[in-house]
């Protein structure tokens, strides 16, 4: 969408907030042994308080409130029996509507014990979003995002996941600008301009470029020996730095 009226502002804070702060209280509640549906719970209850509605469940009918996705699952991972454990990657992807506004936001944490590999992946990822977020400008080109991401993930000798991209959201979970790549496109002629509410989500790796879907008809995966990572924010594009729509509370 485009932002027309201060209460489009207003109602695309209020749902980002929710989703990024439902974000950082599953992410401090992982603990090795929790299964994935325990961890989900947290969330679903939380959105629930807070009068949201899951947004992969209600556009998608997703089997699930947040989608959470370990190790090789890159993304839509499905909450379930799986068992969290020591070491492993966990990416949780949160986005919910209220009052027919949608904010989309995901991020990865490493239970402990941590390695270098993983702690260079989730570090670079960050890096690749904060360096689209500083080209990301109105009047500028849309493939701005991915040449900033494309030149992270090389300059720490990473991979990027190339076909899943950031996206318009705002009214909808997923809209116009569709697919904006992670990499750099140069026939890709759209401009990014005032208003326009999109998310920036890099998913790099330590090798994997594309990801498949599971038969489970959802999780997206990479081959066994991979590990990716996701950092994605909703913004509101503006002739300056864009306005981050899901920032969490201080806990
Ligand atoms: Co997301
Ligand atoms: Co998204």
């Amino acid at each position: 969408m485009t932002l027309e009226t201060e209460e489009d502002l207003v109602g695309l804070k209020i749902i980002g907030r929710i989703v990024a702060n439902c974000l950082q209280i599953m992410g401090k509640h992982i603990e090795p042994g929790m299964t994935t549906l325990e961890l989900d719970a947290i969330g679903e209850q939380y959105l629930a308080e807070q009068g949201a509605q899951s947004a992969p469940r209600l556009v998608y009918k997703f089997p699930g409130t947040t989608c959470i996705s370990i190790n090789n699952e890159v993304a839509h991972g499905v909450p379930g029996p799986r068992v969290i454990r020591a070491g492993d990657m966990v990416n949780i992807d949160v986005s919910a509507e209220k009052d027919r506004y949608f904010g989309d936001t995901g991020g990865s944490f490493i239970v402990p014990p941590e390695n270098k590999v993983k702690r260079h992946l989730c570090d670079s990822t960050r890096r690749a979003l904060e360096a689209a977020m500083l080209v990301a400008r109105a009047g500028q080109p849309l493939n701005g995002i991915g040449r900033a991401i494309e030149g992270v993930a090389s300059h720490h000798k990473l991979t990027i996941i190339r076909n899943l991209g950031s996206h318009g959201v705002g009214r909808a979970l997923h809209e116009s600008p569709e697919f904006i790549p992670p990499y750099y496109d140069p026939k890709d002629k759209r401009m990014l301009k005032e208003g326009m509410v999109i998310t920036i989500e890099p998913f790099l790796s330590n090798g994997a470029t594309n990801v498949d879907e599971a038969k489970d008809g959802w999780t997206l995966f990479t081959a066994s020996k991979y590990i990716s990572a996701q950092y994605e924010h909703t913004m509101v594009i503006t002739k300056g730095a864009p306005l981050i729509m899901t920032l969490a509370d201080a806990m």
